[in-house]
């Protein structure tokens, strides 16, 4: 009985969990994986990364000060709650 109540639960609980995903997620998945692990050598992991420091470095991207032909122009389309949503998505992974 305790075991069905689990499962009911796990299928409640489920698409709560996946409605977490932000929206822009998929943009960055094409490098950096869906999990936060990069998906070549050249894109860095961002899984279980500080959220402070994803903030920080998305930010400096979007405003030039950190400077990448592959990053830039993806930052410079994120806003701000966006910025806040893929750091708290990303650092929020367990490696
Ligand atoms: C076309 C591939 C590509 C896409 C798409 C992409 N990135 Fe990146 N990203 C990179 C590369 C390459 C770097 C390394 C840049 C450098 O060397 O400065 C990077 C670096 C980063 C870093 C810094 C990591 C560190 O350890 O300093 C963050 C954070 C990041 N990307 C977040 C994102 C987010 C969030 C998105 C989605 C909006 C995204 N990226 C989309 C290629 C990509």
């Amino acid at each position: 009985m305790k075991k069905a109540i689990f499962v009911a639960l796990m299928f409640v609980l489920s698409p709560l969990a996946m409605a977490k995903e932000p929206a822009k997620l998929a943009v960055c998945a094409a490098c950096h994986g869906k999990d936060g692990v990069g998906t070549q050598g050249k894109y860095p992991n961002l899984a279980g990364q500080k959220k402070e420091y994803l903030v920080t470095t998305l930010t400096a991207f979007k405003e030039g000060k950190r400077d990448n032909a592959e990053m830039k122009p993806m930052a410079a389309m994120l806003s701000p709650a966006d910025i806040e949503e893929l750091a708290t998505y990303f650092s929020g992974i367990k490696k």
